[in-house]
């Protein structure tokens, strides 16, 4: 008789912000907008989700990328950590790094990325992360 076993290989989501100001090349014109994700799937592999959503209503710090803990850190009190000012390869590589290594929850944050972390907005509903997930 098979046993049921938590699935394991189920990771962390990075939701990756596209629209009106993050991804904008009149915003950020020195930045490969589309090559960031091209860079975060090609880090993470099949292991974790990256997606892309409409505004998260944190403009100035464009480009905004928030990282979803894995299920089982999320049942342990993990949260998603917000990111702003995403515009250099060097922060999003340390990013594909620290969610390699574990992310929300599991792995700490070097010094240097904490200095990217930003407060994400009040959720519009309470009991919500902001970005459509029970928080
Ligand atoms: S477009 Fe990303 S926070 Fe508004």
């Amino acid at each position: 008789m098979a046993s049921v076993v938590e699935d394991e290989r189920v990771e962390c989501t990075v939701t990756v912000c596209r629209d009106c100001c993050c991804g904008s090349p009149a915003k950020h014109p020195g930045v490969d907008h589309d090559g960031q994700i091209e860079r975060l799937r090609a880090a993470l592999g099949p292991e974790h989700r990256v997606r892309t959503s409409l505004c998260l209503d944190v403009c100035a710090q464009a480009n905004v990328l928030v990282v979803q803990p894995t299920p089982e850190a999320r049942r342990a009190g993990a949260r998603p950590v917000w990111f702003g000012l995403v515009l250099d390869d060097l922060v999003l590589d340390d990013i594909a790094g620290w969610v390699k290594a574990g992310g929300p929850g599991r792995a700490e944050l070097s010094a240097v990325l904490e200095l990217s972390v930003i407060t994400p907005p009040a959720p519009e509903r309470p009991g919500t992360d902001g970005v459509g997930n029970p928080g």
